[in-house]
């Protein structure tokens, strides 16, 4: 890690570019001013178009953005980690997601000595990636097989659940993709009411094999296997997990393996996105992989100031550091990314919501921004009059795709002509002397337009989300790659839950201690 980012040169003329100008900017003023800022502001990267130039930015201030990113050391610290480096210090790991999604490298010859680490986990990966399309192909020809259940939770469950609805139009087999995360048992009754041992192969998606909520809900399903007379578990249960041996004690034999170097959340590439295989097929899999590829390399090898991950990255610090803004909302304008956002709030949160650097020191600066959303048209009739007139100023990425995927008439201009118009009406406002009817404007918006929601443009657009995480993660200097805010609640939910059967509150706090209280009578 380079110098930390609020004791680099350029932070300081970042505060004073803001108090100067930065505090007071207003786009529609710089749109006046600049007939080019369209252009200035917007950018081609692998399968994403990107018009930033909605955002609450100016060239200048920009160019102190390129200059922070390099005193902070970003490009070593993405060299760090694209070389296989341990960039997750915490957990004494290397971060290398991008290994599951470059090209083919040939046929696998093991080595004894790790003469050439990521060469050997490449070859690995690819022998990996062959066995796990090759059941999702025999699983896709399997008529006997028409439910497909996954339990897994967070990583092993938001990722390949949200691609799976994003890909439907892609999905050629009647076989019905259930997901079930929850450990509310209402969840997992309500799927398995669709199915019968015989026509359902389980899926217990878990990188440790150890999530409280995963192992009871697969419990559950082989309990009703069992009671329901389903044979031969090696043929309806399979386990994705970097922890073989307890899957196979579990009584799982047909297990797809990762590793310690693919975190939760950047899972969906590894043997974690076995459902999307199934529902896609092994091909446009692989474009998934491709599109996602695609993306590493822009981000690996365009200039800073042509570098889409890069550019947004930085505005997110812009906005969080030096604007206050606590939030943004994402609003995909396509019923098929309905689940991007609950994705990306894991991706954003799970990874930047740190409060100490990679030392474990703590920050005299904001980090994450909380993430929330629903697509659009849906956003607009429930909270968008606050991202319009509300006191706080909320950024909104909108997430648009050009072409539909479906035949109806009318109902595409329909829906890009909303995305257009709101993100205009937060830009432009309307003047009614300050009255009820009055929109401020000079509210910021990104618009990322995909050609096609296709494999490689949902591959590129994750990506593209995954690195510029990173971006911002690299610049406030703190480990985007654990999550140890988890282990609190974890822990002390086990010892609760013997309580609640016990009764005794011994040594709580009175709160928690009341609530048990009225839970057990
Ligand atoms: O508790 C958080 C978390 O560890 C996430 O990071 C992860 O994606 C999720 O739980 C599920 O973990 P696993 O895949 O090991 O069951």
């Amino acid at each position: 890690m380079g110098t930390r980012c609020d004791q680099t040169p350029a932070w300081a003329q970042l505060t004073s570019a803001f108090e100067a100008s930065g505090q007071s900017f207003d786009v529609r003023a710089a749109f006046a001013a600049d007939p080019q800022r369209f252009s200035r502001f917007s950018q081609d990267a692998p399968h994403v178009f990107a018009d930033l130039s909605k955002n609450l930015v100016d060239a200048p201030t920009q160019s102190l953005l390129f200059d922070l990113a390099r005193q902070c050391g970003l490009e070593q610290h993405r060299a760090a980690m694209f070389a296989g480096q341990v960039v997750n210090s915490t957990e004494n790991r290397a971060v290398m997601h991008f290994l599951l999604r470059n090209p083919p490298a040939g046929q696998y010859i093991p080595r004894h000595a790790a003469i050439n680490k990521i060469a050997d986990m490449q070859a690995e990966v690819e022998v990996t990636l062959n066995a796990m399309l090759a059941f999702a192909g025999q699983v896709r020809a399997n008529d006997h097989i028409t439910n497909i259940v996954n339990i897994g939770i967070g990583g092993s469950d938001l990722g390949p659940q949200m691609a799976v609805l994003a890909l439907r139009a892609f999905a050629d087999k009647p076989q019905r993709i259930h997901f079930v995360s929850n450990v509310d048992g209402q969840q997992l009754l309500d799927v398995l009411a669709a199915c019968k041992p015989h026509n359902t192969l389980f899926l217990i998606a878990s990188k440790t094999f150890t999530t409280a909520e995963t192992m009871l809900n697969a419990q559950s399903a082989k309990a009703w296997f069992e009671a329901q007379g389903g044979q031969d578990i090696s043929r309806h249960f399979a386990a994705l997990t970097t922890n073989i041996a307890a899957a196979n004690a579990f009584g799982i034999t047909t297990t797809f393996g990762f590793w310690d170097w693919v975190g939760g959340r950047y899972s969906l590439w590894s043997a974690i996105g076995l459902p999307l295989a199934i529902a896609i097929g092994g091909k446009a899999f692989r474009e998934l992989l491709a599109g996602a590829h695609a993306m590493d390399e822009h981000f690996c090898h365009a200039p800073l100031e042509q570098n889409l991950p890069v550019r947004l990255g930085l505005l997110d610090v812009w906005y969080r550091n030096f604007h206050g803004f606590t939030n943004r909302s994402i609003a995909p304008y396509s019923h098929a990314l309905r689940r991007l956002p609950a994705y990306l709030q894991q991706l954003e949160m799970e990874s930047n919501g740190k409060r100490v650097d990679t030392q474990g020191h703590a920050l005299p600066y904001d980090t994450a921004p909380a993430l929330w959303g629903e697509p659009g048209t849906n956003g607009q009739h429930a909270y968008f009059q606050m991202l319009h007139q509300g006191t706080s100023v909320i950024p909104v990425e909108f997430i648009a795709v050009k072409n539909a995927s479906h035949p109806l008439p009318g109902h595409n201009s329909k829906l890009l002509a909303n995305m257009l118009a709101q993100a205009q009406a937060l830009m432009v406002g309307k003047t009614d002397n300050g009255g009820h009817r009055h929109f401020p404007g000079n509210r910021p918006s990104t618009v990322l337009l995909l050609d096609e929601l296709t494999p490689a443009s949902l591959g590129a657009l994750l990506a593209l989300q995954e690195h510029r995480v990173f971006v911002s993660g690299a610049i406030w200097g703190i480990n985007s790659f654990d999550q140890w805010g988890v282990e609190l609640g974890k822990v002390l939910a086990k010892d609760i839950e013997s309580r609640l059967h016990s009764g005794d509150a011994s040594g709580l706090d009175p709160s928690t201690a009341g609530l048990l209280a009225r839970l057990k009578t």
